[in-house]
């Protein structure tokens, strides 16, 4: 067999269909480009229409399937719609990423009710949600991959973690929920858990030169998360060579939760 075989045999995507929310930007997007490009066709969903067809230009320049979906994850409505349009371009997704995601940090003192609800909507409702509408017809075709974005945060109380902390550490749980349900029937579900990486997320954090070198002085690697850093785990999570690996959260951290 040769390399580029058994390179294939482990990790293809091809034939594959996946759905990114949050493909538009930062994690996502780079997510989206290492799927499609490992050859799934993908569709990206997230709100900016400019930044979706951007993300989407980019990945047929390159030879990809691709198609964007506007729609606002924050109400169930939103999600159901954005659902239902997302398998319009290619069919039923095999393969699932929730990466679409907020982090609004006000002081726990001053979290009110809409801070928390807009969160838990869009962090946790959202894959909830698609979970239930992707889940079952992938356990029932026998061949599934969810990923979801975590946090730190879903471990560790850091940076304000307030109603953030909590959606995240919702979602780690949510996986382990799915993983029982559909396992059995060649479905995972996993997490991959960033430190801290710069996007426009945290904006407002990596405009600080001292808190960005504060932040990367706690990796063991010596510096702090590019989007670049979740491909090759994406893939991985995504490719028939997890096929064994459910209820797991993969920290692509540089070593921020070991140190
Ligand atoms: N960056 C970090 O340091 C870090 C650390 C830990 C975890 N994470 C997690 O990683 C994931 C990706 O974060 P990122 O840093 O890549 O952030 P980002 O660059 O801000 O991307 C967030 C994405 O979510 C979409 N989105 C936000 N609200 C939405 C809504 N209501 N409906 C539909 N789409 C929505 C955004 O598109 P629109 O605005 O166009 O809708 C965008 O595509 C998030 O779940 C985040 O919590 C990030």
């Amino acid at each position: 067999m040769t390399t580029q075989g058994y390179l294939s045999e482990l990790f293809s995507l091809d034939g594959r269909i996946a759905v990114v929310t949050g493909g538009s930007s930062g994690i996502g997007r780079v997510i989206a480009g290492a799927l499609a490009r490992a050859g799934a066709a993908m569709v990206v969903v997230a709100r900016n229409e400019e930044q979706l067809a951007a993300t989407v230009d980019e990945l047929t320049a390159d030879g990809c399937r691709a198609a964007w979906v506007s729609g606002d994850l924050s109400t169930r409505k939103g999600v159901r719609e954005a659902a239902e349009k997302a398998v319009e371009p290619f069919g039923e997704p095999d393969i699932l990423v929730n990466s679409a995601g907020i982090n609004l940090r006000p002081p726990m003192g001053e979290l009110g009710d809409d801070t928390w609800d807009v969160t838990m909507a869009v962090n946790l409702e959202a894959p909830f949600l698609l979970g239930q509408r992707f889940g079952p017809g992938m356990a029932e075709r026998g061949y599934g991959r969810i990923i979801h974005i975590t946090s730190q945060q879903a471990h560790r109380a850091f940076v304000q973690s307030g109603a953030y902390g909590v959606s995240k550490g919702g979602l780690e749980s949510l996986a382990r929920s799915q993983a029982e349900a559909w396992s059995p029937h060649g479905v995972t579900c996993n997490t991959l858990v960033p430190g801290f990486v710069m996007t426009p997320l945290n904006q407002r954090v990596s405009s600080d030169p001292e808190k960005v070198s504060a932040l990367a002085a706690r990796t063991l690697v010596g510096r702090n998360g590019l989007a670049e850093d979740f491909a090759g785990a994406a893939v991985f999570l995504a490719s028939p060579a997890s096929a064994y690996v459910t209820g797991h959260s993969l920290f692509v951290d540089g070593g921020f939760s070991v140190h």
